[in-house]
């Protein structure tokens, strides 16, 4: 807990990479840097909002010198090294469902694909559902052992739910080889067993199983070619992560796993 600024209610919140030392809360806000797109962000957590959906922030006030301010949603944020409560099959069922309610109230509020989204993992068919592709530990408040809200839609953008199930699946099954793994989440995770747990409690079709594993190295692809982009620019922060974790050699593995594995998943997604 740091304090800023002399005020004493005023405490830093650990978990994000970007954003990482400039995110604090006050009382029931938090203040942190706001995205380049904030208003359109905005407009639609305000519309969740009001369309009943408890599971994200909501904004208060427009952002303004570059900071905005959003609810804080009491709960616990799991980092890395993960926890094994996080991990537990309840807890994946949990963020399933979340996921699953979050696209539900996206559907009746509707999302303006022609609002300015950010496009950096936005998914490359498109679509018209609010889809978070964000959803990993560090953005994911529980209570009581159970997903109760989503934060930090920074990277959220119109596309189809099935993308948003595929990049939610890479960190919470997670769909990473055992070495890659190893390194944030506790050993003996069963990936498929996993993978069909959040399809089932999402409530995934038949069709969108069977296309599930192709989509989420799909998926990994743009999460590859998304921190290139960020490295080719020579931004510190993902230069040093990218090295930290072992390089390009470690997405190499990542994706041959994925694709080694493939039948299995559709195996287990569709039995
Ligand atoms: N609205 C919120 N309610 C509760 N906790 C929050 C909220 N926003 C952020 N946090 C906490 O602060 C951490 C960092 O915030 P986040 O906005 O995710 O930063 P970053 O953009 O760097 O990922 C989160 O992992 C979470 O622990
Ligand atoms: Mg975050």
């Amino acid at each position: 807990m740091t304090a800023r600024g002399g005020a004493s209610d005023c405490e830093a919140l650990a978990g994000g990479m970007v954003n990482a030392g400039a995110v604090f809360r006050r009382g029931a806000v938090v203040d942190r840097p706001a995205p380049r797109n904030a208003q359109a962000i905005h407009t639609c957590l305000s519309a969740l909002k009001e369309q009943g959906f408890e599971g994200a922030p909501t904004p208060v006030g427009p952002a303004a010198d570059g900071r905005e301010q959003l609810t804080f949603i009491p709960g616990e944020v799991a980092l890395p090294p993960f926890p094994r409560w996080v991990l537990t099959a309840a807890a994946l069922r949990s963020v399933g469902s979340l996921l699953r309610r979050l696209h539900e109230a996206s559907a009746a509020v509707g999302v303006d694909a022609s609002a300015d989204w950010s496009l950096d993992l936005a998914d490359p068919e498109g679509g018209t559902l609010l889809c978070h592709n964000d959803v990993c530990p560090e953005n994911v408040v529980f209570r009581d052992g159970r997903a109760a809200a989503l934060i930090d839609f920074d990277l959220a953008a119109p596309g189809r739910p099935l993308w948003d199930v595929a990049m939610t699946a890479r960190y919470w099954v997670p769909m990473l080889d055992p070495a890659s793994a190893t390194v944030s989440y506790p050993d003996g995770l069963d990936a498929p067993a996993r993978l069909r747990i959040l399809a089932d409690s999402y409530g995934l079709s038949s069709q969108d199983r069977a296309e599930l594993p192709g989509v989420i190295e799909q998926a990994t692809e743009s999460c590859r070619a998304f921190v290139a982009d960020r490295v080719a620019e020579g931004d510190p922060v993902y230069v040093q992560a990218l090295t930290a974790r072992g390089g390009w050699e470690r997405w190499n593995r990542m994706q041959a796993w994925l694709v080694a594995h493939r039948e299995t998943f559709t195996t287990t997604l569709l039995d």
